[in-house]
C-alpha cells in the first residue's frame, strides 16, 4: 500500500506538478533564444537551447527532456544548439526524446518525424581535419566541414542513432538502434549498423507505410 503511495506521488511530481514549473522555463528559454514554436506543444522537462541563429519548430511538437521522462534509457536531455547564420527547422508534429541536435549549417527535420532517445545529430566535424588548426584559433568557420542534414516526412529515428553531416533520412524510413548514418538514406527503406547499410523496404499495407 505504502509503496503505491509513494509510486503514485512520484508520479503525480513527475507529470503533474514539475511541468508547470517547466512549461514556464521553456516559454522562457523560447523568449530568450529567439524561438518560434508552434501551437500546441507539450514539453516533458526543459529544453537545453542555445540559438545564434535560426530556430523553429512546428504545431504539436512533443519532446521528452530528462531522464524522468524516456524509459528507454536516454539519460540525457534535449540540447539544440544553433550557430552564426545557421538555421535549424523542424517540421510539425515532431516528438524528439532526450537528444541533441548542433546545427552549424543547415538541418531540416520534416513534419511527422519521430527521434527516439540518445540520438545525435551534427552537421558539423566540430574541429579542422588539420592537426596545425585543430584546437586553435582558427579552428572554425571555413576550416571546419559541415554540411546540410535533411530529415524527410514520417522517417523514424531509432534510439542512439548519430547522423553525420551532409546525410538524407528518405521519407517513411526507419534507421535502426544504435546507427551512425554516414549515407544519406532513400525513401522507404530501413537502414541500421555502423556505418547505416540498408537492410530491408518498407512495402505500404492498408494502413500506410509499414512492413
Ligand atoms: C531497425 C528495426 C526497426 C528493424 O526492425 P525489424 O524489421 O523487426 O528487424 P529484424 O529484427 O527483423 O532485423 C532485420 C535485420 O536487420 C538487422 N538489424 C536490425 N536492427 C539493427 C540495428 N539496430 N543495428 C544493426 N543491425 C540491425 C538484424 O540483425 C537483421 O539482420 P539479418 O537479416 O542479417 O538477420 C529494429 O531492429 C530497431 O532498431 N528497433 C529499435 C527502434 C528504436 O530504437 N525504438 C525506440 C525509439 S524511441
Amino acid at each position: 500500500m505504502i509503496r503505491y503511495l509513494i509510486r503514485g506521488s512520484r508520479i503525480l511530481y513527475i507529470y503533474k506538478i514539475l511541468p508547470k514549473w517547466h512549461k514556464i522555463i521553456n516559454i522562457l528559454t523560447c523568449y530568450r533564444e529567439n524561438i518560434v514554436l508552434g501551437k500546441n506543444w507539450l514539453i516533458y522537462g526543459v529544453l537545453k537551447i542555445s540559438n545564434k541563429g535560426i530556430i523553429k519548430i512546428g504545431d504539436n511538437f512533443r519532446a521528452n527532456s530528462g531522464q524522468e521522462y524516456n524509459p528507454i534509457g536516454g539519460d540525457d536531455t534535449i540540447r539544440l544548439v544553433c550557430g552564426v547564420n545557421a538555421s535549424l527547422v523542424i517540421g510539425n508534429n515532431v516528438s524528439l526524446s532526450n537528444s541533441t541536435i548542433v546545427c552549424h549549417n543547415e538541418i531540416t527535420i520534416e513534419d511527422n518525424v519521430g527521434i527516439g532517445g540518445n540520438c545525435k545529430i551534427w552537421d558539423t566535424n566540430f574541429h579542422s581535419l588539420d592537426a596545425k588548426i585543430r584546437f586553435t584559433a582558427f579552428d572554425k568557420n571555413g576550416n571546419v566541414s559541415t554540411k546540410k542534414i535533411l530529415i524527410k516526412s514520417n522517417a523514424f529515428i531509432g534510439s542512439s542513432v548519430i547522423i553525420l553531416k551532409g546525410v538524407t533520412i528518405g521519407e517513411n524510413s526507419i534507421v535502426g538502434a544504435g546507427s551512425v548514418v554516414t549515407k544519406s538514406i532513400p525513401d522507404n527503406q530501413i537502414w541500421a549498423g555502423n556505418p547505416a547499410k540498408y537492410i530491408k523496404n518498407i512495402t505500404p499495407t492498408a494502413y500506410g507505410f509499414q512492413e
